[in-house]
């Protein structure tokens, strides 16, 4: 069910944009890499404070929710001159949203998960109908915007992933850092937990889990001695998750052991793959000619989707060794803005270590 948290009203043009777009941003030079890198866990923590609020009353000043990454690309790519309309699919804490809706635009902003939700509406109180929240899953955008009664969009951007909100609470059930359940569930009220899965799957979708979504290499024994272990008793917690795999893949590095199957376990629980390829093949019928779509991803399972559609969707033309000359390819939709990833710059990933795997790929709708 959709449910937009308050309706979304007529643009209004008078505003001005109160934030410079560095559109100096020299993307050429930014290194491309295609390691996988998914030891955020265990990365020292991002700089940490409150986030002061101009619009919020006496609420006061929220904690610290989530350190946006690559804001002076996001805002390069989208120039949210006023009046221009954009989803952000992943609101989070806002903090990309907020850039946008200061700089003039109009800004949907959906996450599945209804804490998110609440703390970023809270922030962004003071933008009024500048700003719609919506609690849904990105992967149905188009529902969104056939209830809300938008056509097409000037931009739609994707920072896929968890927030370290999510990641830092313990209760959310993500971190073997923290004990707590074991949820993994990024919308709490739909789905299956990671726990259901650990204790219900049977072994070899639990190895599949763990070898396609983790690539970790002792998938196969990890997945029998999840099942061993949960004969004795249910796996509840993510202590108990980790000791249990700790049980049977050997520390190799400063990383938890447990890295690679948690990731796995959390993409399985949110089907984040899965949702991805439906959200890119959705996205081009709601962009405007020459909208933009942004797309940051964390690790390597997902930059190779975005790179392989976006690579695919950006060819005028297609050719096969059987065909006397090459054919118009019927999935031409966007531009690329450049082949390579847009990466971090070192000074931000100095300021915000968690920000050092980020890849930012954008295609421009013809
Ligand atoms: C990396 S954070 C986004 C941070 C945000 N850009 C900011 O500046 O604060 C990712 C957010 O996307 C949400 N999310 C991830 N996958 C989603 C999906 N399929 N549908 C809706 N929200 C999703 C998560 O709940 C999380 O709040």
């Amino acid at each position: 069910m959709i449910i937009p948290i308050k309706p979304w009203l007529e643009k209004d043009d008078a505003s001005t944009p109160s934030v410079e777009v560095d559109s100096s941003t020299d993307w050429n030079g930014m290194a491309l890499s295609s390691s996988l890198d998914m030891d955020e866990q265990i990365s020292p923590e991002p700089n940490r404070g409150v986030i002061s609020m101009p619009g919020a009353g006496n609420r006061g000043p929220l904690p610290f929710y989530h350190q946006p990454v690559l804001s002076n690309e996001v805002l390069h790519v989208f120039q949210p001159a006023m009046g221009k309309q954009i989803f952000d699919g992943t609101l989070g804490g806002g903090g990309h949203t907020e850039m946008l809706l200061e700089a003039g635009a109009h800004v949907i902003g959906c996450d599945q998960d209804s804490e998110a939700l609440d703390y970023a509406s809270a922030r962004l109180e003071r933008f009024e109908d500048q700003f719609l929240p919506v609690q849904q899953n990105f992967g149905n955008l188009d529902a969104v915007f056939d209830e809300l009664g938008i056509d097409k969009v000037d931009g739609i951007l994707l920072d896929i992933g968890v927030s370290s909100r999510q990641l830092d609470s313990a209760d959310r059930g993500f971190s073997f850092m923290k004990d707590g359940p074991l949820d993994m569930r990024m919308n709490r009220d739909a789905g299956e937990s990671a726990a259901d899965l650990v204790n219900n799957a049977d072994e070899d979708e639990l190895a599949r889990i763990f070898r396609d979504y983790g690539e970790e290499e002792m998938w196969r024994k990890a997945a029998r001695r999840v099942v061993e272990a949960r004969e004795k008793s249910p796996i509840e917690t993510t202590a108990q998750f980790s000791e249990v795999i700790a049980s049977v893949i050997p520390k190799r590095s400063a990383r938890n052991p447990a890295t690679k199957v948690f990731q796995a376990l959390r993409i399985a629980v949110n089907d984040e793959l899965g949702v991805l390829e439906t959200a890119l093949e959705k996205a081009a019928d709601r962009l405007l000619p020459g909208g933009s779509l942004a797309v940051i991803t964390f690790h390597s399972l997902e930059d190779r989707i975005v790179k392989q559609f976006l690579k695919n969707a950006s060819k005028k033309e297609i050719d096969r060794p059987e065909w006397p000359e090459p054919r118009p390819n019927p999935e031409y939709r966007y531009n690329l803005v450049q082949r390579k990833a847009i990466e971090p710059s070192a000074e931000e990933v100095a300021a915000n270590p968690r920000s050092r795997s980020a890849k930012l790929r954008v295609g421009v709708r013809i």
